[in-house]
């Protein structure tokens, strides 16, 4: 199955979020519903939502976003949702350096098991709490130029670069 590109003008972009804690579910909801939820629950399994959006050239472009699970329990389920994904967005907390071990973790995996042609993204969350951020913005730039990544920070609280992340995604080329 192609996750990817098909007619120009009507993409459809199958988009995998990973990895416990450091925000997915609330960067889907941000993107879907511009809606912040600061007591958002631990995803179970995974949730799917989609969100249509139109590009500046009139392109419209159809996300179908797996939100998966963070807990390490739910770990082996994780190649059943980037299986087939055009894009992988692989999320840390930029609070947290255990966070962003794992993110590079999950990006080996991807790189390992997942479709040679998957577009990847390194995202830095939480990118309103600046004054406890232990993750320097340049560690997630280097990370994911030596990756072939792209690179946003991002804040679901907030809503900085959250369309910008999803707008990146489907422009970029696979
Ligand atoms: P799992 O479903 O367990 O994998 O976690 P998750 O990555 O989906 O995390 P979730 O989106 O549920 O967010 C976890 C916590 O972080 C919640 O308390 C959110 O309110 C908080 N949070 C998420 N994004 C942001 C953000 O951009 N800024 C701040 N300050 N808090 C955030
Ligand atoms: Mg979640």
């Amino acid at each position: 199955e192609n996750g990817g590109v098909n007619d120009p003008k009507n993409l459809r972009v199958k988009v995998n979020i990973m990895d416990s804690g450091v925000g997915k579910s609330c960067i889907v909801l941000r993107f879907v519903r511009g809606q912040f939820d600061p007591t958002s629950k631990v995803t179970v399994g995974a949730s799917f939502l989609s969100q249509t959006i139109a590009l500046q050239d009139s392109t419209t472009v159809k996300f179908e976003i797996w939100d998966t699970a963070g807990q390490e329990r739910y770990a082996a389920l994780a190649p059943l949702y980037y299986r087939g994904a055009a894009v992988a967005v692989v999320v840390y907390d930029i609070t947290s350096p255990e966070s962003f071990s794992k993110a590079q973790y999950w990006v080996k995996e991807l790189q390992k098991h997942g479709s040679p042609d998957i577009v990847m993204a390194l995202v830095g969350n939480k990118a309103d709490l600046q004054e406890k951020r232990e993750v320097p913005v340049q560690d997630g730039i280097d990370y994911a130029e030596r990756n072939g990544m792209f690179f946003i920070e991002t804040s679901a609280k907030t809503a900085d670069n959250i369309n910008q992340l999803f707008e990146h995604s489907a422009l970029s080329p696979s």
